[in-house]
């Protein structure tokens, strides 16, 4: 797809993605910039986090700047809609490739509305402990949640209780936010990316993740929901 003059998104399923060995090593030299180790979320995103996979290349023939890791919908349970998993994002930082995230995640969300037609709810969801992560359910997802300050909806709570069960999730400490999964994910982000986020963190102030307590570094995530618009 054709985004602007050279700027293009392409789309690859996971089987595909993985004979091409020159992207798999682009993909890897855009994390190693921010993940202590690039083939723990590689790995993972790889067997877990996708059906297909959504990069961006700033003008033909230039190396990607973007990839982004989803699960087209599926049915994960009786008691949910088709689910869509939103996994993995990895852009280059740079002013030029400014809005990356939100051209792969939305080129996804249009794709999957074209998928199941017009008439058909998908429920999407992630997992996140950056600050980035709360910008989908917010400003890309319909009846996204938590919201910022943290609340959720009857049927959002359902929703997550259901995505617990279906995925072997652990139901969260009584005294913990619902959404809150602790020591759950092996991935880490490298110094140089939680410095980064703690600079950007001290200009916006608390964020949600901050308030919940949701450490990074010992695995924790928030998880997050919303329908397909
Ligand atoms: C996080 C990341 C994917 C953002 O990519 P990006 O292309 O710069 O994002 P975009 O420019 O599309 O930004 C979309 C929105 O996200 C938000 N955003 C972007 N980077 C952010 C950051 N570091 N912290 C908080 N919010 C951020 C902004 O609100 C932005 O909206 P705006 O353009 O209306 O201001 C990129 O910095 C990255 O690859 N980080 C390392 C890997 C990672 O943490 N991935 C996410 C977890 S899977």
């Amino acid at each position: 797809m054709t985004i602007s003059p050279g700027r293009t998104v392409e789309t690859l399923s996971t089987n595909e993605f993985g004979r091409c060995l020159t992207l798999i090593a682009e993909c890897r030299r855009l994390l190693a910039q921010f993940y202590r180790d690039p083939d723990v979320p590689l790995q993972y995103a790889l067997a877990h986090e996708s059906t297909h996979i959504y990069f961006e290349r700033p003008a033909r023939g230039e190396d990607p700047s973007g990839f982004f890791f989803a699960r087209m919908p599926e049915t994960i349970s009786a008691s949910l809609p088709l689910v869509a998993y939103m996994g993995l994002v990895v852009v280059r930082r740079s002013l030029a490739e400014k809005g990356t995230a939100r051209r792969l995640v939305t080129t996804f969300l249009r794709e999957v509305r074209e998928t199941v037609g017009p008439d058909t709810d998908v429920l999407a969801w992630y997992r996140t402990a950056t600050p980035f992560g709360l910008f989908p359910v917010q400003a890309l997802l319909r009846d996204g949640f938590p919201k910022a300050e943290g609340a959720a909806s009857e049927r959002a709570l359902a929703d997550l209780r259901e995505l617990r069960l279906a995925h072997g999730i652990p139901e969260s400490e009584p005294s913990d936010h619902p959404f809150v999964v602790r020591g759950y994910a092996a991935s880490r982000y490298n110094e140089t990316e939680s410095q980064f986020i703690a600079e950007y963190r001290q200009s916006r102030g608390q964020d949600l993740l901050q308030r919940l307590s949701v450490n990074e570094s010992h695995g924790d995530r928030l998880l997050m929901l919303g329908y397909v618009p």
